[in-house]
């Protein structure tokens, strides 16, 4: 029930959208709700819910370091050393030498000359747009490109083109439509597209981007940890390390914290730092979050058969669900979609897997184009098939009892 000084008074109200937002409730009634779900206790792959054990396939958690004891004792030396926050912006207070520290080990990972650490993978993208994209510039972006990148173009005070998912025909046609502009272009794709776990065309992508003159980012959120020989990206995948102008990657994802990076030439790395808003106005990333990447980042290094654990894990749930008769689109990393079509089955048939004992996510517009609908599967390194299988087991059984297989 709406309550307030403005209800009834007849003036416009901006807590009327909230009043009149029943889709939410609508969802719950029908016992459907699938976002918020309080996790009580993980282990990694195995969480608790409800007080029940769920097979974890929903997570981010690529290399499975989340619960490493190596990373949680560094992370807790290092909070007793610098206090459990900074308090402060990086520009004012806030900058620790672990944050520099951080930022050269994370160039010389991805092979770039400078690298920059912000307090979320989102602010990077936001904040580094926003400030590179001038007036006369174009920003060029794939239509499924994360969020966080289109709230950066929204931000920049230049133009914004959209091309269609992957098609480098698309691109084209775009990037001669903005030639007539005076100012530089710059193209940003993600590595591996979020909810849809295919791959960017790099490769085409920069031979576009030198025809006509444009800067290429990559964003490497679902990618560094994942991909190329080093586990640098996918833009170390594809040999382009030189050829990408800026790469970005958070460490909510295969670093197992929070945070995020950009990486690029030390004069637009200084550049940025004094002027992307969401640097400088935001307090800097807290010190056992710091820690827990430098010490994912020496594991990184030192531990390649994680990686390779990941592809055999992605390989084999991939092949598993595609067996069963489910379609995942065009997935080639660790994230598996299992693609529905309609909302409401697709919350129906979450539910019923989360029941049968597998977590996932359920994924809707406008995250995913109409119609599209999906279950959102990702493994980790420390899956065992043993584990896979059985939630395997469980798509089989949930995906027959809702007629999609
Ligand atoms: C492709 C992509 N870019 C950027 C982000 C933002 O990262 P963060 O979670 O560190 O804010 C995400 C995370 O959801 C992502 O998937």
């Amino acid at each position: 029930m709406a309550t307030g000084t403005h209800t009834g008074t007849g003036r416009a109200d901006v807590f009327r959208k909230c009043y009149d937002f029943k889709r939410a409730d609508e969802v719950k009634a029908a016992g459907l709700y699938p976002y918020f779900i309080p996790i009580e206790g993980s282990e990694g792959t195995i969480v608790t819910i409800d007080g029940e054990p769920k097979i974890m396939l929903g997570s981010n958690n690529y290399l499975g370091l989340t619960h490493d004891p190596r990373v949680i004792a560094h992370a807790e030396s290092i909070a007793k050393r610098y206090g459990t926050g900074c308090t402060g912006s990086r520009l004012l207070n806030g900058t620790l030498d672990i944050h520099l520290a951080l930022e050269r080990d994370l160039a010389d990972l991805v092979g770039k000359e400078a690298a920059l650490v912000f307090s979320t993978g989102f602010q990077v993208n936001q904040g580094t747009i926003s400030t590179l994209i001038g007036r006369d510039d174009t920003v060029i972006i794939d239509k499924l490109d994360h969020a966080s990148i289109v709230d950066g173009c929204q931000l920049a005070a230049g133009q914004t083109l959209r091309f269609r998912h992957n098609d480098m025909a698309d691109l084209e046609r775009v990037l001669k439509k903005a030639e007539s502009n005076s100012g530089g272009k710059l193209i940003v794709v993600d590595g591996v597209f979020s909810m849809e776990g295919d791959v960017a065309d790099l490769p085409e992508v920069v031979r576009l981007a030198k025809k006509y003159r444009a800067r290429v980012m990559v964003d490497e959120a679902h990618s560094v940890g994942v991909m190329g020989p080093t586990g640098a990206g996918a833009a170390e995948h594809f040999g382009l390390t030189d050829d990408v102008d800026i790469l970005m990657g958070t460490f909510s994802k295969s670093f197992a914290s929070m945070g995020g990076f950009v990486a690029t030439e030390a004069k637009v790395i200084e550049y940025v730092k004094v002027h992307a808003r969401s640097m400088i106005f935001s307090a800097a990333m807290a010190p056992y979050a710091v820690a827990t990447v430098q010490k994912c980042v020496d594991i990184l290094k030192t531990e390649p058969e994680r990686r390779e654990r990941l592809w055999r894990n992605a390989e084999y749930l991939k092949e598993g669900i595609q067996s069963l008769g489910f379609d995942t689109g065009a997935c080639d990393s660790p994230v598996v979609p299992v693609i529905v079509g309609e909302v409401m089955p697709t919350f129906a048939f979450w539910k019923d897997l989360l029941i049968a004992g597998v977590f996932t996510n359920p994924v809707v517009a406008p995250a995913v184009p109409p119609n599209s609908s999906r279950i959102r599967t990702s493994v980790m390194a420390t899956h065992t098939e043993d584990l896979l299988s059985q939630a395997l087991e469980i798509f089989k059984k949930v995906g027959k009892q809702h007629g999609l297989i």
